[in-house]
C-alpha cells in the first residue's frame, strides 16, 4: 500500500517591503519580511551630487534592482515631508521643495510607497512604545523624532534650532563639524546637548543613532541608549503595521 504523503500545508507567502533610507552621504536599501526582519544584504550607494530628486530617484532605482522583487516600499527622507511631499532637505538639493516623492517613486517602481522623515523612521525601528521617547540621529545632519506611547509627533526638527550661542544643533554636532573639531570635543558638546534635551523634553528614554553614533565615547546616563544605524531601514516596516498590540500606529502624515 502506498504511504500517504505528509501534507506540508500551503506555502507561506512573504510580503516583501523594500526599505530605503535616503541620507546626505549614502542611500541605503534592504528588503524586510512581514515581521520586519531583513531578508537581503543591505545595499548602499553614495548620495549623488547634486542630490536632485531625479538623481536620487535614479539611485533608488538602481538599489531596488539589486534587492530583487518587492511588494511595497518604505522611504526615510532627510527633511520635512508631509503626505509624501517633501518641503525641506537641508543636505540635499534645494529643488526638493514641494516634490511629490511618493507619487514619483510609485510611478517608477510600480508599487505602493510610504515615506516619512528619516529620523521618524529610525525611531520606529528603535522605540519600545511606552512613555515619552526621543530619538536623535547623528550623521550628515542632526535628526530628531519624538514618540508618546508609540505615537509619533511627526517632523520634529531640532536640527536647526539654536543650541549654543548663535549656532544650531546641526551646526555644532553635524558631520562637518565633527571632522573639524575631532571626537573628544564633539563628545563634550554631545554631553551638553543630551543635558539640554533632557531638560526640554523630560523623556523617559533617549535613543542615539545615525552613522556617527559609533563615535560616541562619553559615559551615557542610564536612560540613554545607543542604537544601530540599521534602525533607519528596519523602522520602514512600521508604516505597514496598521494595528497590532506592540506595533506603532501608522503615522497619519504618511501615505
Ligand atoms: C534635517 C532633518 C533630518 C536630519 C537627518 C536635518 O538636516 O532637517 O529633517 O532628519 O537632517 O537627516
Amino acid at each position: 500500500m502506498k504511504k500517504a504523503k505528509k501534507s506540508e500545508g500551503p506555502k507561506k507567502w512573504v510580503v516583501r517591503t523594500l526599505a530605503i533610507d535616503i541620507g546626505g552621504t549614502g542611500v541605503k536599501a534592504i528588503v524586510l519580511d512581514d515581521t520586519g526582519h531583513p531578508i537581503t544584504e543591505r545595499g548602499r550607494i553614495k548620495t549623488p551630487r547634486p542630490a536632485t530628486p531625479q538623481a536620487i530617484l535614479d539611485t533608488i532605482d538602481e538599489l531596488a534592482k539589486g534587492q530583487g522583487a518587492c511588494d511595497r516600499v518604505s522611504v526615510g527622507f532627510p527633511g520635512v515631508i508631509r503626505k509624501g511631499v517633501t518641503s525641506t532637505a537641508p543636505n540635499l538639493d534645494p529643488s526638493w521643495k514641494g516634490f511629490d516623492l511618493v507619487h514619483h517613486l510609485q510611478q517608477r517602481l510600480g508599487k505602493p510607497v510610504r515615506a516619512a522623515n528619516d529620523a521618524d523612521v529610525q525611531g520606529f525601528g528603535a522605540i519600545r512604545g511606552e512613555g515619552v521617547e526621543l530619538v536623535v540621529t547623528l550623521g550628515t545632519g542632526f535628526g530628531s523624532a519624538l514618540f508618546v506611547d508609540g505615537r509619533l509627533v511627526p517632523n520634529l526638527e531640532i536640527a536647526h534650532h539654536p543650541f549654543r550661542s548663535t549656532k544650531t544643533y546641526e551646526q555644532e554636532l553635524g558631520d562637518v563639524v565633527l571632522k573639524k573639531i575631532g571626537k573628544k570635543k564633539w563628545n563634550t558638546r554631545l554631553e551638553f546637548a543630551i543635558q539640554s534635551l533632557e531638560a526640554l523634553f523630560n523623556y523617559d528614554r533617549l535613543y542615539i543613532g545615525g552613522g556617527n553614533a559609533r563615535k560616541v565615547t562619553l559615559e551615557l546616563p542610564e536612560n540613554v541608549t545607543l542604537i544601530s544605524n540599521m534602525a533607519g531601514l528596519l523602522g520602514g516596516i512600521a508604516f505597514w503595521k496598521i494595528d497590532g498590540s506592540r506595533s506603532p500606529k501608522r503615522p497619519s502624515h504618511t501615505r
